[in-house]
Formats: C-alpha cells, structure tokens, sequence
C-alpha cells in the first residue's frame, strides 16, 4: 500500500473514539507539574499486521496488552519521539515541528527494522488525540503538553528476524521544566553510549536504557548527566544523556557534527537555524575534551548549554573530568543560551513570528 498517499489511506484514517466517562483532569494540578509522571486522559494507538495499518483508536490511557514473547521486551525493537504543545494566543493548539519528528522516528525505523508509520497516521492520530485532551495543556511559563509517540514489534517471536507486526502510539503528558537549575555534567571516559555504524543517531529505546547505569553512577558523585564521548578514544564530545550540546567559543556557537552516533536532534537544528539567521558565527566541528577543558580554564568558553525537546535549553554549570569540577563563570547569567531560550518559547507559543514555518496549529 502506498502509504503516504491520502486518498489510499482514507478508509485506513477512521479513528475509533472511546473517552473516558470521567476526566481525571479535575482532580490533577497542573502548575509545577514534574516531568513525565502525568498522563492525560486518552492515548492513540494504530497497529500494523502484514504491512497494512489497522485499527487506528483512541482509548482511555491505560495498561496496553503486549505479547511476552514480543522482541519489543526481548530485543528492545522499540523507538520514540518526543514533541511538545502549547497554547496559542488565540486558544489554537500549537506543535513544534511535529512533521519533523515524524520524519526522524522513520529514520529511527528504519535502522531498527521497524514498519515506517505513514505521516497521515502519525499527524491525524497527534490532532485527534490533541483535540480530545487539549483541556490538559499546562498554561506556566515552562510548562508545555509533552507529547510521546512511540513505536514497538508487536509479534509473537522469540527468534530474531525482522518482526511483521506493529503498535504505533501516542500518549501525552503535562510537564514543567525537565531540569530546574543550571546543570552539572560529567565527560564519561570509559562507558560509551555510540559507536560508528551502531544505533546512536536513532532514537532507539536501548541507547537510552544502555546510559542508565553509567549515568546513575555520575548522579551518585553529584552531576545531573553525562556529557558522551567518542566510544574510540573518549576525546571528542558527542552529546549528553537527554539531549544534544552547544558550546559559546568567544564568539562562535560550536557543536558536535551529526554522525552515527549522535542524534539529529530538532532543537539542535532549531537553534543552528536561529543563529545562523541571526548572523551568528556557527561552527557545527569535532570538539576535543582538552579543548574544552582548556578553554573553560582560560576564560575562553562563554557558555555550555544542552538543547533537546524535553531540556529545552539547559545551561551548564559544571563540567567534571578526571576527577576534577571545571566552572563556567557566567552559567548564572542569560548569555546567548538566554536568547535563544526566549526566542525559541516565543515561536512556539506563537507570541514571536515564525520564520521557519516550525509551527503547526492542531
Ligand atoms: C526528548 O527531549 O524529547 C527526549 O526524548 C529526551 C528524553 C530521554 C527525556
């Protein structure tokens, strides 16, 4: 079936409503809500069976049934994405990009032999879902509707083979600020997150679940996450445990290259695409951990920031190495990360003008 054409896919598109009888909405406070622990009412799901998706529904959120013996649980054939919603001026629903990350979680498919969803499930079951839960979209200042799809194998198979049937979902989540204050991060030098040729550059459930433990051992010396390093050498910066990094050099915005093993994150793109509109010298190069280390001690990295959807732009304070803290001196201050900050929240709130066309009314 040729699956992102709309006329093909338009018996395909129903979607089965099922809404709860009673909202949880007014019992649940959404001001300084904490990242990731409240759902909302509903949640979409579409399955794939022999290549055709099926099913398209939207039912209470809730527990969903999975084969144990699917590769989802066994082999972590499993992929996710991560988005956000606002409220507009005018009360619409705005998204960040979602067409984006649609075209990024097929990527992501891809590399983990997973079916691709169609862009026509993905945008139709994100607005139909939004538009019965949208009452949920907290109004704080960094509060926004977190927005999670996620993709597994659904077959019944314990063997390893490129798996037949799927489950797309989305659920959502109100949410504050994913960290609070100016970051601690160390550079890990002996596990490694990527490897050339691997799964890094996706957004693959394992290379998250893989940096759980290393980055608990730097959360017992004191440090939020870690700042990756190349898995050959662990001289080169890659990217941190929830999102990409930038770094202020004097005057120039410099951050890893995309490879393999870093991931093509939207924020990343969304603040190269600022700067270098607003005439800002941007290098996209390898950075040396020696480099970095010798530059924070001669005064001459300004910044340290980490940007991803969930972080948005996280400043960084302290840099631990070796055993040793480095200091940013201004992480207090609003600096470049600050701008950027306000301009991005404002495109996407629809209270600053959108050059790019990012957002998209639901
Ligand atoms: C996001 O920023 O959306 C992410 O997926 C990060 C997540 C691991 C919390």
């Amino acid at each position: 079936m040729p699956l992102e054409n709309p006329q093909e896919m338009e018996g395909v598109l129903e979607i089965d409503i099922d809404r709860v009888a009673n909202s949880r909405l007014p019992k649940t406070e959404l001001k300084d809500i904490p990242f990731g622990r409240v759902f909302t009412d509903h949640m979409f799901i579409a399955d794939c069976k022999k290549g055709e998706w099926e099913n398209l529904r939207i039912i209470p959120f809730g527990h969903v049934p999975i084969s144990p013996a699917s590769p989802a649980l066994h082999y972590g054939q499993t992929i996710f994405e991560g988005m956000k919603a606002y409220w507009g001026q005018n009360g619409d629903t705005l998204v960040f990009r979602p067409h984006d990350n649609w075209n990024r979680l097929n990527i992501s498919a891809q590399r983990m032999a997973l079916a691709k969803v169609p862009s026509e499930i993905f945008m139709k079951g994100l607005a139909a879902l939004l538009n019965i839960d949208r009452a949920w979209i907290p109004t704080g200042p960094a509060s926004s509707l977190y927005i999670r799809p996620f993709l597994f194998s659904a077959d019944e198979y314990i063997g390893i083979r490129p798996s037949q049937n799927f489950t797309f979902m989305i659920i959502t989540s109100p949410a504050g600020a994913y960290y609070a204050a100016p970051l601690r991060v160390k550079i890990e030098t002996h596990y490694t997150r990527a490897v050339a040729g691997g799964t890094g550059f996706a957004k693959a459930a394992g290379n998250y679940g893989g940096a759980i433990y290393p980055s608990k051992l730097a959360q017992d010396q004191g440090y939020h996450q870690l700042l990756w390093t190349d898995a050959k050498k662990h001289a080169y910066i890659e990217e941190s445990g929830t999102m990409n990094v930038m770094f202020v050099f004097e005057d120039t915005l410099v951050t890893p290259p995309l490879s393999d093993s870093i991931l093509a994150g939207i924020t990343r793109d969304s603040v190269l695409a600022l700067a270098r509109h607003w005439r800002w010298k941007v290098e996209e190069r390898k950075i040396s951990v020696k480099e970095l280390i010798s530059g924070i001690m001669k005064g001459t990295v300004k910044e340290a920031f980490g940007v991803g959807t969930a972080a948005t732009i996280a400043r960084i304070q302290c840099i631990g190495w070796e055993g040793k803290d480095y200091l940013l001196q201004n992480a207090e201050e609003k600096g470049l990360a600050g701008k950027i900050y306000d301009e991005l929240e404002g495109i996407k709130r629809g209270i600053l003008p959108d050059p790019f066309n990012w957002v998209v009314s639901m």
